[in-house]
């Protein structure tokens, strides 16, 4: 088939593929080969230089998902508490929707069929320490030469992350295409280093979030409620 897309239902893919944090059904196992069929699609996403610089690991054993649950638990328990501590309960319906969804999310992380792993074989770039080192190079530039204006930190930003949430994106697309749900959660990421130990994950990996996987329960998803992009796109120049 040549270019032909039903348009349609691709923009119902797109609009309707929602994080799914209390709806996974914790008691049906996910067939590995589901989750390696939406990797290979996810695999297709765009990377900086088509670097691919990525690993994916995957959990489906209960007792190192357990384990994983568990720091997961403790960082919301900290999170919560500084939150609330400084003062700053969410009262807005919406945002303690969202609390209630993520603190049910953390509480199952042990019985989610299957966490994966998304990960850099890098350690995000350190910005101020790049520009210094670009101003380093570029202090015998003439004064006025725009090259000394130039700052690299952003761009090896951009890089790091951008080279891997399109891919997560794809891969959270293709599973919902195939009946599963899925939920970005990066609450464990304090515990990195715990966690890259009882994976066997080298220091140099970084570890960029946890994916949950499972079917789905209830009805059907929607599109959310978002600004609409016309309110938030300028043309031509920035408009404030
Ligand atoms: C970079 C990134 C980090 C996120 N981190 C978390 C997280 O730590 N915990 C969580 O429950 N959801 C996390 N999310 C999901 C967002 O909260 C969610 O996409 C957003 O609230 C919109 O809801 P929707 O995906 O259902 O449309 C993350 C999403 C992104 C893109």
């Amino acid at each position: 088939m040549t270019g032909a897309f039903d348009v349609g239902e691709v923009d119902r893919l797109l609009t309707t593929t929602r994080s799914v944090r209390r709806r996974l059904d914790l008691d049906r196992h996910v067939p590995r080969e589901l989750i390696e069929e939406a990797l290979e699609i996810a695999v297709q996403a765009p990377t900086a230089n088509n670097h691919q610089n990525w690993r994916w690991l995957v959990l489906t054993e209960a007792a190192v998902k357990e384990q994983i649950a568990e720091l997961a638990a403790s960082a919301w328990r900290h999170h919560r508490n500084a939150m609330m501590g400084a003062g700053r309960r969410r009262h807005a319906p919406q945002a303690r929707r969202m609390d209630a969804s993520v603190a049910a999310f953390t509480a199952n992380i042990g019985r989610i069929p299957a966490l994966v792993l998304p990960c850099v074989i890098s350690r995000p770039p350190d910005s101020r320490a790049v520009d210094e080192q670009w101003q380093r190079q570029v202090a015998g530039a003439p004064e006025g030469d725009p090259i000394r204006e130039v700052s690299l930190g952003p761009l090896r930003s951009s890089v790091f992350y951008g080279s891997i949430y399109p891919a997560i994106w794809s891969f959270q697309l293709a599973l919902r295409s195939r009946g599963l749900g899925s939920s970005i959660s990066c609450l464990h990421l304090p515990f990195e280093r715990q966690i890259g130990r009882l994976l066997g994950i080298p220091s140099g990996v970084t570890q960029i979030c946890m994916v949950g996987v499972g079917y789905t329960l209830g009805g059907d998803f929607h599109p959310a409620k978002r600004y609409p992009a016309k309110e938030r796109t300028f043309w031509e120049r920035w408009a404030t």
